[in-house]
């Protein structure tokens, strides 16, 4: 099984805790993160005694998504990319994916969440996907998801602007299911695993495919659209200005780009 020293996973009573443990750089996630994190989603579907998956961050964040460093010197590239490897594994999970989430969670941070089954958030909680402030575009299928759970305005929103929604508007927009304090959050969170856990699991499984199957081919195919987008724009002058910003610690000058 692929493993990484930031992703920490264990069984606890039916239920795989996958934490995302890298807080020196809010939990960013590195190719080798997100190829430990696709084991963990398979040990998940090939453990008969694993009924549900928990995937949470760390004290204060979630994660502050794709390692920027990476995307700078080592971009993803095509569907075995680790990041789209990780991505198709979310989307074909048969068993529930519960997401705790606390603090950042931005770009990938809050993709993910579209695929999971049920959300909590802490008041901490800071969802943002800003793919158009760094010159890249949506991933994930979010460009399909956001505005069939929320019309095409606050999708817009989200997605053209960047902005960051709390807890409570994650909530109000269809992202997630409620809203906690940072105390309780990842608790509640595990109780409904825990109570999701001791449900017949077959028929689990089937309710989770029959919610999905309606649109899951259309789903599938727009999240390679994207990806093949998405992968192109990596390598766009804006993306590289944006993603060296960011280390070199600026604010990045888009003015000369048309
Ligand atoms: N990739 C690589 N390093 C990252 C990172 C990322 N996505 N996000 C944060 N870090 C690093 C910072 O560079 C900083 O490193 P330093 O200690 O060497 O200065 C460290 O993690 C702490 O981050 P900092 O920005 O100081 O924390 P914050 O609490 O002020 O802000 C975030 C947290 C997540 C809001 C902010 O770090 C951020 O916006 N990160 C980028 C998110 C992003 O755009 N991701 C890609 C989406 S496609």
């Amino acid at each position: 099984m692929s493993k990484s020293e930031f992703v920490q996973v264990s069984e606890n009573g039916g239920v795989l805790d996958v934490r995302i443990n890298r807080p020196d750089r809010k939990n960013a996630l590195t190719h080798e993160m997100y190829s430990a994190l696709t084991a963990a989603l398979e040990l998940a579907a090939s453990t008969a005694s694993v009924r549900v998956v928990l995937i949470a961050g760390t004290d204060d964040c979630f994660t502050a998504g794709n390692d920027m460093v990476d995307f700078l010197n080592n971009p993803p590239e095509g569907d075995e990319a680790p990041v789209m490897r990780f991505l198709g594994k979310l989307v074909a999970m048969e068993k529930p994916i519960i997401a705790a989430v606390n603090g950042p969670a931005v770009g990938v941070g809050t993709t993910m969440l579209l695929h999971c089954d049920l959300v909590y958030v802490a008041q901490s909680a800071k969802l943002q996907m800003p793919f158009v402030n760094l010159g890249l575009c949506p991933e994930a299928a979010s460009s399909m998801l956001l505005p069939t759970l929320m019309g095409h305005q606050r999708a817009a929103e989200l997605l053209l602007l960047g902005e960051t929604i709390g807890g409570e508007q994650a909530v109000a927009l269809g992202i997630a299911n409620a809203v906690f304090d940072d105390q309780s959050y990842l608790a509640e969170a595990r109780a409904k695993a825990e109570k999701l856990a001791k449900q017949p699991a077959a028929s689990v499984r089937l309710t989770k495919q029959l919610l999905k199957a309606p649109y899951i081919d259309a789903l599938k195919a727009h999240m390679k659209v994207e990806g093949d987008l998405f992968f192109q724009r990596l390598s766009s002058p804006e993306a590289r200005e944006a993603m060296s910003s960011f280390v070199e610690k600026r604010k990045p000058d888009f003015s000369k780009f048309d």
